[in-house]
């Protein structure tokens, strides 16, 4: 199956993360969806990516956080591509620093459970049995190194979110360790940002993208965690271990 016949579903493809990969997949010459909340975010997006490969871009707004906004938003996508070959699920927030436990509220915590946690299973209920017997097919999980410590003071609730989503992660890897799809996962355990707003040892989310989408064109390896620390590992960790 050449590039041009995959569809890549981007979860998060609005995001910081997300943009870098849906942009380095389209230059690979993939067919690439997106869902967000925020048309705005959408159009974007779309200014964002190389005119060239524009029309290989598809957007539709959807809240893949809820079970019927999943479904809902799964049956427009069906109706538009016809097909998913591959997910990558890029959900959550940039950073989170709302103060230490004390200072804040279930509903803060909930918050931040609902973004980094229900929105990846919820989306995986909806879209893992679209590629999961295919061995053809990936599913790709980012996830965050904040979820292993407490990155600096009054970042507490981001270190409880992003380590759910890590376990959610190790729970699938060990509930379904013979599902054919490739299903891999990139934890990042540093900074990503545009160029823009780069900082020291911060990973520039075009490049990121770039490793991203070079694995899942090579679909070589499943139930790996790629844990990426600084710029450098996109290559000794994401490409050369997957040649
Ligand atoms: N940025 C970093 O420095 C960094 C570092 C390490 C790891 N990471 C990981 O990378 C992942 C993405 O982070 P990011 O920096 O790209 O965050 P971001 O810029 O805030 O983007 C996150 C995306 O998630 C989407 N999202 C969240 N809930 C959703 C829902 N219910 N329905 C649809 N879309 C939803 C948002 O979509 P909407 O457009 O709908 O808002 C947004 O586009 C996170 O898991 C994070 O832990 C990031």
């Amino acid at each position: 199956m050449s590039n041009s016949e995959r569809v890549v579903l981007v979860l998060g493809g609005a995001g910081t993360v997300g943009s870098g990969v849906v942009k380095a997949l389209l230059e690979k010459g993939f067919k690439v969806a997106v869902i967000s909340r925020d048309g705005n975010r959408l159009d974007k997006l779309k200014s964002f990516v190389s005119p060239n490969t524009r029309d290989n871009l598809t957007t539709l707004v959807g809240n893949v956080g809820s079970e019927e906004g999943a479904e809902q938003v799964k049956e427009a996508l069906l109706k538009t591509t016809g097909k998913v070959t591959d997910v990558v699920s890029s959900l959550g927030f940039s950073w989170w620093q709302g103060g230490p436990p004390h200072t804040q509220t279930v509903k803060d915590l909930h918050w931040v459970m609902e973004t980094l946690l229900y929105s990846t299973f919820v989306s995986w209920k909806a879209f893992f049995p679209l590629v999961k017997d295919n061995t053809d097919y990936t599913y790709t999980f980012i996830t965050g190194g904040a979820g292993e410590k407490l990155l600096m003071p009054g970042t507490g609730f981001l270190t409880v979110g992003a380590a759910s989503a890590l376990a959610f992660c190790q729970v699938l890897r060990e509930e379904y360790p013979e599902v054919v799809c490739k299903m891999n996962q990139v934890n990042i355990d540093t900074g990503v940002a545009t160029p823009d707003r780069m900082a020291p040892g911060y990973l520039n989310h075009l490049d990121l993208g770039e490793a991203i989408a070079a694995l899942v064109e090579r679909r070589s390896t499943s139930h790996t965690v790629y844990t990426v620390k600084c710029p450098e590992d996109l290559k000794t960790v994401l490409l050369d271990q997957n040649l």
